[in-house]
C-alpha cells in the first residue's frame, strides 16, 4: 500500500520559513513530503514569496495545523507565547521543531531561568533515550509520546520553554537553527555540506526531523536530549570562542611590548614622542608577531618533552595544555596578521632615517645653497665638474648625484623650488671645487642596503611568505586534501623555518650592535631586539635537542614503546588515552 506523504506546515512567512520551503523543493523533499506554509494571515495573492515556491501552498492556520504531522515554527522567539496561546492545544500529538536563535530579551519574555550563557552538560548528549523505541512501527504516522524526560520547568532554551508550555503528548525538536536563511535559499543541496543537529527527547521526534533534513540534502546528527538545544541556542551567541583567548594573549602582549619599547626609546631614549604612532608600533608588532609564533610552536614541543619525560608515548593533557593545543591555530593565524602589519609598517619606514645601520656609507660632496643665477633655461645647473667617485648632495640634502669621470655638473636636472635656491656660483668653471665641502661616511638617497639589510629584508619576507603558505594550508578546504607527509612538511617544517628566519631577521637587525649599545642601554633597559629574541631562542633550542641525537632516538624508543615507563608495564592501554595528535606537532 502507498504510504500518506507526510504532512510538514511550516509557520511563519519570514526569511527562514521561505528558505526551508525553497529548500525542500529545490532537494525533491517535496516527493516524499507535503509541505505547507502557514500564516496567521492569509496574504493576498502570493505577494512577498520567494521564486520557485509557486507549488508551495500558502494555507492559514487553523486549517492547516490540525491536518499536519510535524509543525515547524519559524517565528521569533518573541512570538511564541502568543503562538502557544492562541494554537497550543492543536499540536497535541505532532513533532514541533523549533528553529529558533532567541536574543537575550526573549529568553526574559519566555522566563527562561537561563540564557545563552547558560552551562549546560554537553555529556547529556550521548545519554540513551529512555523511551522505548518501536522499530517495528513503519506506519508514516509521527504522532509521539513524551517520554518522563526532565522536567518541563527546568527552561534553560526556547525549545524546553516551548516543550513545557505545549501539550505534553507534542513532542519539541531543536533543529535547524544552525542554519542560515541565506544557506537555505541559495545553497546547493547536491554539493554543499550543510549539516544540523536533531535534539529531542522523543527519539520518534528527533529522528522524523532528521528524515526531513536529510531529505532536504542535510547532514543530520540525532542528539538525545532536549536540554542540548541551550548548547545550540548559546552557540548562535557566542562571538568567536576559539578566537578570544588567542586574541586577549596577543592583544596584551602587544600592551606590554609596546610599552616597554616606548620607555627604551621614547622615554629613555631620544627618540621624538611622535614615532610612539608608528615607528615604535612597527617595532611592537613585528615582536608580538615573533612571540605569536613562540606561543604557536610551544606547546607541541611542551608535550614532546613531557612525552620523553614521563617515557609514555601518549600522554592525557591537562587542560590548560589541551587548550593552549587547541588554540594554536588561531595563534598562528594572529601570528601572521601582525606580520603582516609588520611588513606594511616596514614598507613605509624602510628608510635610512629610521634605519640607517643597515645602508652602505658613502663619501660625498656638498654643494651649498646660494642662488639660482648659474641655472639654465630648463634648469639644469650650468657648466662645472666635481671629482670622480663621489656623490654629490646639496646642503639642505634634497638631492643627491653619484659622479662619474665623464659627469658633468651640466646633465643634472634641478626643478621646483630648488630652481630658485640652488647655488651654482661655485660651480662654474673657473672654480669647481673651491665651495665644495666633503664628507665622508654619511647615508645619501644613492646608498643601498648593506649586507645587513639585505639580508634581514630577505629573511623577514621569506618567514612571512612561510608564515602565509601555512595559513593557506590550514584551510579546511584545503587540509583535508593534503596527505600526511605534505601536512608534515608544510604545518611542521615549513613552521620551524619561519621561527628561525624570524629570529635570525631580527637577530640580524640587532645582535651586531649589542656589546657597542650595552653601553648606551639607557636605564640599563635592553634593546628589543634582544629581548624579543629570546623566548624563540629557546624554543628553538628546546626543538633543536629534540631533533637531533642522543635525545631523538630516546624520543623515538618511547613513541614506539620501547623504553616505556616501568609504572605502565601490565598496565591498561587506555590508562593514558592521547588527546592529541603527534601530526599537530
Ligand atoms: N533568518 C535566519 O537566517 C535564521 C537563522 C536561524 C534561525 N532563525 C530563526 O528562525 C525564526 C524566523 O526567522 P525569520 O528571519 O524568518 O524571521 P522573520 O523574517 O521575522 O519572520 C517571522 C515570521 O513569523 C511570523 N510570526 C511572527 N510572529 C508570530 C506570531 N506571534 N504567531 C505566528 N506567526 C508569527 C510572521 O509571519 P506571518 O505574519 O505571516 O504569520 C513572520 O513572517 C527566528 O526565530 C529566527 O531566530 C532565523
Amino acid at each position: 500500500m502507498e504510504q500518506r506523504a507526510r504532512k510538514v506546515l511550516i509557520v511563519g512567512m519570514g526569511a527562514f520559513a521561505q528558505g526551508l520551503a525553497s529548500l525542500a523543493s529545490r532537494s525533491g523533499a517535496t516527493a516524499s513530503y507535503d509541505v505547507a506554509m502557514g500564516s496567521r494571515r492569509m496574504l493576498p495573492g502570493r505577494s512577498g514569496l520567494l521564486p520557485g515556491l509557486e507549488d508551495t501552498p500558502v494555507r492559514c492556520l487553523e486549517e492547516a495545523l490540525p491536518e499536519a504531522d510535524m509543525v515547524i515554527l519559524a517565528l521569533p522567539a518573541s512570538g511564541l507565547p502568543d503562538f502557544v496561546s492562541s494554537y497550543g492545544q492543536q499540536l497535541s500529538g505532532k513533532v514541533v521543531v523549533d528553529v529558533t536563535n532567541p536574543w537575550k530579551s526573549d529568553y526574559a519574555k519566555l522566563g527562561c531561568t537561563a540564557g545563552p550563557d547558560c552551562d549546560v552538560d554537553l555529556e547529556n548528549k550521548d545519554v540513551e533515550y529512555k523511551d522505548q523505541l518501536d522499530t517495528t512501527d513503519t506506519s508514516s504516522s509521527w504522532s509521539t509520546k513524551m517520554p518522563p524526560g526532565p522536567p518541563k520547568s527546568t527552561s534553560s532554551s526556547s525549545a524546553t520553554w516551548l516543550a513545557g508550555a505545549l501539550p505534553s503528548s507534542a513532542a519539541v525538536v531543536k533543529s535547524f537553527s544552525n542554519l542560515s536563511a541565506y544557506t537555505l535559499i541559495h545553497g546547493d543541496p547536491l554539493t554543499e555540506h550543510m549539516k544540523s543537529v536533531a535534539a529531542s527527547d522523543s527519539h520518534q521526534a528527533a529522528q522524523a526531523a532528521a528524515e526531513l533534513g536529510r531529505a532536504m540534502g542535510l547532514e543530520m546528527r540525532i542528539v538525545a536530549s532536549l536540554s542540548y538545544a541551550a548548547t545550540l541556542e548559546a552557540r548562535q551567541h557566542s562571538l568567536l570562542p576559539a578566537w578570544q583567548w588567542p586574541t586577549w594573549l596577543m592583544a596584551t602582549t602587544w600592551l606590554l611590548v609596546h610599552t616597554y619599547s616606548f620607555i627604551r626609546y621614547n622615554y629613555y631614549g631620544n627618540a621624538a614622542w611622535y614615532t610612539v604612532i608608528l615607528w615604535i608600533t612597527n617595532k611592537s608588532i613585528g615582536w608580538v608577531s615573533l612571540w605569536g609564533m613562540v606561543y604557536t610552536y610551544l606547546p607541541g614541543v611542551l608535550v614532546c618533552w613531557w612525552q620523553l619525560l614521563a617515557r609514555r608515548p601518549v600522554v592525557r593533557l591537562p587542560c590548560w595544555l589541551k587548550a593552549w593545543m587547541d588554540a594554536r591555530k588561531p595563534l598562528g593565524l594572529l601570528s601572521l596578521f601582525t606580520m603582516l602589519l609588520h611588513l606594511l609598517f616596514s614598507t613605509f619606514l624602510w628608510m635610512p632615517s629610521y634605519y640607517s645601520k643597515l645602508w652602505d656609507k658613502t663619501d660625498v660632496a656638498v654643494v651649498p645653497t646660494i642662488n639660482s643665477t648659474g641655472l639654465d633655461a630648463f634648469g639644469l645647473i650650468k657648466g662645472g665638474k666635481v671629482p670622480p667617485g663621489l656623490q654629490v648632495i646639496f646642503a639642505d640634502d634634497a638631492y643627491t648625484y653619484s659622479t662619474t669621470n665623464s659627469t658633468t655638473m651640466s646633465t643634472w636636472p634641478v626643478s621646483g623650488p630648488r630652481k630658485q635656491t640652488v647655488a651654482v656660483a661655485a660651480l662654474n668653471a673657473s672654480h669647481p671645487l673651491e665651495m665644495l665641502t666633503t664628507a665622508t661616511n654619511i647615508i645619501t638617497l644613492r646608498s643601498k642596503l648593506n649586507w645587513i639589510g639585505e639580508s634581514s629584508t630577505l629573511l623577514g619576507i621569506i618567514s612571512g611568505v612561510l608564515m602565509g603558505v601555512i595559513a593557506l594550508t590550514s584551510m579546511p578546504s584545503i587540509t583535508p586534501k593534503m596527505n600526511w607527509r605534505e601536512w608534515r612538511l608544510l604545518q611542521s617544517r615549513a613552521g620551524w623555518l619561519a621561527v628561525c628566519t624570524a629570529t635570525v631577521h631580527v637577530l640580524l637587525l640587532g645582535a651586531p650592535w649589542w656589546p657597542a649599545a650595552k653601553e648606551d642601554w639607557p636605564a640599563m633597559i635592553p634593546t628589543i631586539t634582544l629581548m624579543s629574541t629570546i623566548p624563540p631562542m629557546i624554543l628553538l633550542l628546546l626543538k633543536g635537542m629534540l631533533v637531533l641525537p642522543p635525545i631523538c632516538i630516546m624520543l623515538s624508543r618511547v613513541r614506539s614503546g620501547k623504553w616505556a615507563c616501568r609504572d605502565d608495564a601490565g598496565a591498561d592501554p587506555l590508562a593514558h588515552t592521547a588527546v592529541f595528535a603527534i601530526k599537530q606537532h
